[in-house]
């Protein structure tokens, strides 16, 4: 799933980092972008990031944005 549309960042990339030890939501957005443009996924890259640090299964239990919803957001 992605989790960050104006980046292009999903589910998955956020744990791989994570488990590869990525110290920081800080450091992520650095590696990735996440959460660096609009914000609006920032609440589930945290969590996803944060799930995947503490286990072996991300998962993340926000509501996916569709691309529509997103652009009509911000314009
Ligand atoms: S959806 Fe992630 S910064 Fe916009």
């Amino acid at each position: 799933m992605i989790v960050c549309v104006c980046r292009r960042v999903s589910d998955r990339d956020i744990t791989r980092i994570a488990r590869q030890g990525c110290p920081s939501f800080d450091d992520l957005q650095m590696d990735t972008g996440v959460a660096t443009c609009c914000g609006r996924c920032e609440s589930c890259a945290r969590d996803v990031f944060h799930k995947a640090t503490q286990t072996t299964v991300a998962h993340c239990d926000a509501r996916p944005m569709t691309a529509d919803t997103l652009a009509s957001s911000i314009i």
